[in-house]
């Protein structure tokens, strides 16, 4: 007979996140090494023992250590939930699930197939605060592609780099682009500007703004796909591929969902890209991108992946070129 655990990981999953949301607010992970009262006086908490249920259940998830005295954190924590580690995904841990709205909203999102219009306004709202979250990695990840592109002779570091729902800027930054134009939304521009000076932006809607055909040595979609419904993803993709040079190639990062029909080991492989898709539905009309979907899209308008690269885990990037193999 089979017991109930797996139910209970998934409840208990929605109270984990809100434990580790509520010791990022509180600025836990920055006053360690410390005693629970020690850290209750260090972060405002009232009872020490709050600390004390707070801190045995990250301890239980593997972000806190102890010696029964003294709590410290986990060589993970360290890295990725102390603010201002270069690695820090404090942000992250706030912005990423989206809007909180979204999620006790999603039977009703399903049911209608299209999140609440408040849920959609409030993903638009936050979006300078989730690519902010993002932007280090993200330039450390587009200065490899860079690399990668000009060794296997893709691109020479030259020329004309467009970049569709460029959010902070970071790929543009790390790219390095010499002639470059960013398109995002209005409220999000300034940031990407300020980070990229020399860059020219336009605002607006990605599908809408009016570009020149054929000039791009590279055209960047990073993480954008996914949000945006089938058609507009496949317009997106067609307006991305008539935007480049003949010599020209097209990036598309994304966190891929695996296809539909695979087995239930693929599925649990793929829990993190299809919680993000997941997400995606929550608060946008979009459902995730599978590979074999964008390769079904590329083939249409007669262009290919020539490479892909995973410059992080389970993050890759379509290198697409107009023609066949
Ligand atoms: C997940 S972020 C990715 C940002 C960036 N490409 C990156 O990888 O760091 C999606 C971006 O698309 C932008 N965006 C969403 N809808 C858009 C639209 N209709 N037109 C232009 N940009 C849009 C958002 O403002 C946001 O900056």
């Amino acid at each position: 007979m089979s017991g109930p655990a797996p139910v209970w990981d998934v409840i208990n999953g929605y109270a984990a996140y809100w434990a580790l949301h509520a010791a990022v607010e509180l600025g836990l992970f920055d006053h360690l090494p410390a005693t629970s009262a020690e850290l209750a006086e260090a972060t405002g908490v009232a009872d020490p023992a709050d600390v004390t249920l707070l801190a045995q259940l990250l301890a239980a998830k593997g972000l806190l250590e102890t010696d029964g005295e003294r709590w410290s954190n986990s060589p993970a924590a360290e890295r990725f939930l102390v603010t201002g580690s270069p690695a820090s995904m404090v942000g992250l841990v706030r912005h990423s699930p989206g809007p909180k709205q979204g999620w006790p909203e999603l039977a009703e999102t399903i049911r209608n197939g299209r999140p609440a219009e408040e849920t959609a306004d409030a993903l638009n709202a936050l979006y300078p605060e989730l690519v902010a979250a993002t932007a280090a990695t993200q330039a450390a990840v587009a200065r490899g592609v860079a690399a990668e592109l000009r060794t296997r002779g893709l691109w020479d570091g030259t020329g004309l780099v467009v970049d569709l729902g460029c959010g902070s800027g970071a790929w543009l930054e790390g790219v390095g682009a010499e002639n470059a134009i960013g398109v995002d939304l209005a409220h999000v521009v300034p940031a990407a500007r300020a980070r990229v000076p020399g860059a020219s932006f336009l605002e607006g809607d990605y599908l809408d703004v009016d570009l020149p055909a054929g000039k791009a040595n590279v055209v960047i979609l990073a993480h954008v796909l996914r949000a945006e419904s089938d058609e507009r993803a496949e317009a997106l993709l067609d307006k991305a591929l008539h935007l480049l040079a003949d010599a020209g190639v097209l990036l598309v990062a994304d966190y891929f969902r695996p296809p539909n029909g695979e087995d239930t080991t693929t599925y649990a492989d793929a829990v993190h890209d299809l919680t993000l898709a997941l997400t995606m539905r929550a608060s946008t009309p979009g459902r995730g991108l599978s590979e074999q979907t964008l390769a079904a899209w590329c083939a249409a308008r007669g262009a290919h992946t020539d490479a892909v690269v995973e410059p992080v885990p389970r993050q890759r990037v379509h290198l697409i070129k107009r023609g066949t193999r």
